[in-house]
């Protein structure tokens, strides 16, 4: 499922091409990871943004990414964004939201699309707490587009992109990473993995063998 939903973002809104310059957040949760990767398969230039140097070294040692940073230390996300994207960022695949959806649209160039997939960093507050984007106007004189997506609305390509993605992963293009923990006992235990930056790639929870 993950591999699926990075297919859509990647390949169907953003329409990712060789030569795009790609950003991806939480690039080594279980849909960025893979994300990334397919994006590099089409030959895009990418960029992760991730919560600890263990990742950023995983991303670009492993996982083909052109330059990845830890959001945790490079707090400015405009400085950031400056300094991997000098020739701006054509596709965004947004996994976080809030400051970093905000920081983005200042950095997209003419024509971007980003494929709006989740947004953790704004799910545990009540919606008056969370994140406004600003300017969104960047958008208008760009012509960016900006869709959510639902990876159960794109079943009737399941079976394409299932075919896909299995050449990827034997050609050993593609990695796919998972954690599985076992018992419903682990299940806080694996919840809380996903908002300590303490997972990569999916979490899996085997509730029996
Ligand atoms: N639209 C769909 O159909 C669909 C399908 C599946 C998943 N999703 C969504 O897509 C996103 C990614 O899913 P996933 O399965 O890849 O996630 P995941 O494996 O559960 O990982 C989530 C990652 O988000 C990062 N994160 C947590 N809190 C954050 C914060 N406050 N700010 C920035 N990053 C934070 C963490 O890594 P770091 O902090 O280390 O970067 C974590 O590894 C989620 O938002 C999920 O809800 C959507």
């Amino acid at each position: 499922m993950p591999g699926i939903t990075a297919w859509v973002g990647i390949e169907k809104i953003g329409n990712a091409k060789e030569g795009s310059n790609v950003f991806i957040s939480a690039a080594a949760g279980g849909v960025g990871i893979i994300a990334g990767q397919l994006a590099k398969v089409k030959g895009c230039r990418v960029v992760g943004s991730v919560g600890s140097d263990d990742k950023v070294k995983l991303l670009k040692e492993e996982c083909g990414y052109d330059e990845a940073f830890n959001y945790r230390i490079e707090t400015d996300y405009d400085a950031a964004l400056t300094k991997y994207f000098p020739d701006g960022i054509d596709v965004y695949f947004d996994n976080v939201g809030g400051k970093m959806l905000e920081a983005v649209l200042n950095h997209v160039n003419h024509g971007a699309r980003i494929a709006l997939c989740g947004m953790i960093s704004e799910y545990n507050k009540v919606w008056t707490e969370r994140e406004g984007v600003r300017n969104l106007l960047n958008m208008v004189g760009k012509e960016v587009m900006m869709k959510g997506f639902m990876v159960g609305s794109y079943y009737n390509h399941f079976e394409e992109i299932i075919k896909e993605m299995e050449v990827h992963l034997k050609e050993g293009k593609i990695k796919s990473k998972h954690k599985i923990y076992n018992g419903i006992e682990s299940f806080l235990e694996s919840l809380a993995s996903l908002f300590s930056s303490s997972n990569v790639g999916k979490v899996i929870l085997q509730v029996a063998s």
